[in-house]
């Protein structure tokens, strides 16, 4: 079976994704019967190989080198955070060439990486989440909304729609950091929204198909620093303070109940397919919120989805690798 891993990408999340890739090549290393290539999207979308040659998947499901030869393709990887891949775009090219691959399809992906549309879907889900209002314009009278939630609420989180790894995303108590917020994620999203800024516990759930059945896990937990919150740079940046712990402790078990059912929910409500990871919050007042789902996790050295697979009894290259044999069988 020819895998093609496919990461980078032209979106802000472009490192981030190679080196979840960099974990994905590791782990399918030894996974008998199967060969992959490994190729990263630059910014104008093209797959280069590791000497930067262009390699170019066709119609024909065939991957050409530049020198012209070619070779047949069974399955794909998209390993890319953001844009195009965890964003549905590249999905759903995929799905016009009929190539099976790795996670959810466009529709899933689409709807869980914009902020503001998860957020509708979870209230139609009927799963709580966090309050907030939706800016679609940056105009003085859209961000007299925000205005508005920052006299109500104090602090807020304004937040780019359409990023990940906390990119676009700004803590502000004030008008003058509001308005600064609001200028630099409208350069980044057209829409924009801001949250009520709790005090929280970061809880983290893996939810994944393991042998055909929905599988998910108890919670972790992530803990930023008291002086800022789960930032790029406290997620990836060398001497990053945040900590995790791939099992959160002190949980009741009716919160355990109400995170596993919201997860489920979650999951089959918006049609993921094969892998999650579902992030809630924890307020002191003991209130619980699903925060956002992931539709292609983290899986750097730091990420919490193949932690708590393998605490979970799950090896990662078994559980993939039985995906790629049935879904090429
Ligand atoms: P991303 O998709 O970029 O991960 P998140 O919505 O998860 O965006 O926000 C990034 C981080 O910002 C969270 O992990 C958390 O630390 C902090 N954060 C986001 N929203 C809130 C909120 N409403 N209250 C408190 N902290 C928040
Ligand atoms: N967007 C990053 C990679 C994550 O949520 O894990
Ligand atoms: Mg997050």
């Amino acid at each position: 079976i020819h895998v093609l891993l496919i990461c980078g990408g032209g979106g802000s999340e472009h490192d981030v994704s190679l080196r979840t890739a960099d974990f994905i090549q590791g782990e399918l290393a030894g996974a008998p019967g199967i060969r992959l290539t490994r190729v990263t999207m630059d910014d104008s979308g093209r797959f280069l190989d590791s000497n930067g040659q262009v390699q170019e998947l066709r119609s024909d499901k065939l991957l050409y080198s530049a020198t012209g030869s070619a070779q047949p393709v069974d399955y794909v990887v998209p390993s890319i955070h953001g844009y195009p891949g965890e964003t549905g775009d590249l999905q759903s090219q995929l799905e016009i060439l009929g190539l099976p691959y790795f996670g959810c399809g466009p529709e899933a992906s689409k709807i869980c990486f914009n902020k503001i549309t998860t957020k509708l879907w979870l209230t139609a889900l009927g799963i709580d989440n966090t309050p907030y209002q939706f800016l679609c314009t940056n105009t003085a009278e859209e961000s007299a909304k925000a205005r508005d939630a920052l006299a109500k609420w104090g602090t807020l989180f304004v937040k780019a729609s359409n990023q990940g790894s906390s990119v676009g995303c700004y803590r502000v108590s004030d008008e003058e950091e509001l308005e600064k917020a609001l200028q630099e994620a409208f350069t980044l999203s057209s829409y924009v929204l801001v949250e009520k800024c709790l005090k929280v516990r970061e809880l983290e759930v893996a939810a994944y198909t393991y042998e055909g059945e929905l599988v998910v896990t108890p919670p972790g937990e992530v803990c930023a620093p008291e002086d800022t919150f789960y930032s790029y740079e406290e997620k990836y940046a060398e001497g990053s303070r945040a900590q995790t712990h791939v099992v959160a402790q002190g949980l009741s078990e009716a919160q355990l109940g109400w995170i596993a059912e919201a997860s489920k929910r979650a999951f089959v409500g918006l049609q993921l397919k094969d892998l999650s990871r579902i992030d809630f919050f924890l307020t002191d007042e003991g209130e619980i919120y699903l925060n956002e789902v992931n539709t292609f996790p983290g899986m750097t050295s730091i990420s919490m989805f193949p932690k708590m697979l393998q605490n979970q009894g799950h090896d990662f290259c078994a559980y993939l690798s039985a995906l790629i044999r049935s879904a090429v069988r």
